[in-house]
Parts: structure tokens; sequence; C-alpha cells
């Protein structure tokens, strides 16, 4: 009983990203990509521009994009991006890879992460 009931409390205040199905929207998604990711990301795979090609990042480890000189900071990060790392990674970059060398600051609102990361999904074969 006792047990049960702390159960129930951890899922009630389990902060948003704990939980699943969240409405996700790729099309939003989309146009954050190109309005902020884009500005130093493409979409297309394996090129690069000021930051590594984020074609197939979701599931990708770190640091794995060839001919893309990444910081040491990002390639001994040991992290696999998968969908709940780069939630918590896009809201604050550098909190995550302390001296990394995308200096974006991060995209606070939740419902945009969820709808990017939903489109970052759609990039792989
Ligand atoms: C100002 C330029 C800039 C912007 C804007 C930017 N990034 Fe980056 N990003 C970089 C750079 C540079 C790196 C390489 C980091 C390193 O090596 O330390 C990087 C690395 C990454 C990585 C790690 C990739 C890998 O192969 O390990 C991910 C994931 C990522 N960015 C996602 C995003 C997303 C999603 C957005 C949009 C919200 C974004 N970035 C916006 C410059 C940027």
């Amino acid at each position: 009983m006792k047990r049960s009931l702390l159960v129930a409390g951890f899922l009630v205040a389990a902060p948003g990203w704990m939980l699943p199905a969240h409405a996700q929207d790729a099309e939003e998604g989309k146009k954050i990509f190109k309005s902020i990711c884009n500005l130093c990301h493409e979409n297309i795979r394996n090129k690069n521009r000021v930051g590594p090609s984020l074609y197939g990042v979701v599931g990708r480890h770190s640091g794995m994009i060839p001919g893309f000189a990444y910081s040491d900071a990002n390639k001994n990060s040991g992290i696999t991006w998968t969908e709940d790392v780069l939630f918590q990674y896009e809201e604050d970059p550098q909190k995550m890879v302390p001296g990394t060398k995308m200096t974006y600051t991060g995209l606070k609102d939740p419902q945009k992460r969820h709808d990017l990361i939903a489109y970052l999904k759609t990039l792989h074969d």
C-alpha cells in the first residue's frame, strides 16, 4: 500500500518529458528547424556546415559525422542522441555538453522541442 502510494506520487510529480505520448507536430518542427538549427546544420546526409549534418541524428552516437571537426567535449561525451536526450540537450546544450562549440543557447519551450524532435525523426532512410 505504502509503496503504491509512493509510485503514484512519483508519477504525479514527474516532469513532462518523462511522460510518453506528447503531441508532436513534425510540420511545426520543420519550421523551427528551418528558422534556428538550419543556420548551422543541414538536414542532408553528411553535409556539414558550422555544425554537423543532423540527417539521421535520432539514435546516433555523438560525434559520428565524417569530415566534421567536433570538439573533444562533443566527441568524448559518450552521448547517444535518443529522443529523451535530445529533448534535454536542446533546452541547454552547454549544460549537457560543457565545452561544446555549439553556441546556440537553447530552446526553452518544451512543445517546440517536442515538435522539433518529431521533425528530426523524419530525417532517415
Ligand atoms: C550557431 C550554430 C548552431 C545552431 C543555431 C545549432 N547548432 Fe547544433 N551544433 C553546432 C555545432 C558547431 C556543433 C558541433 C558541437 C561540437 O563539436 O562541440 C553542433 C552539434 C549538434 C549536435 C550533436 C551532433 C553530433 O553528431 O554529435 C546536435 C544533436 C545538434 N547540434 C542539434 C541542434 C539542433 C536540434 C539545433 C536547433 C535547435 C541546433 N543544433 C542549432 C552549431 C549549432
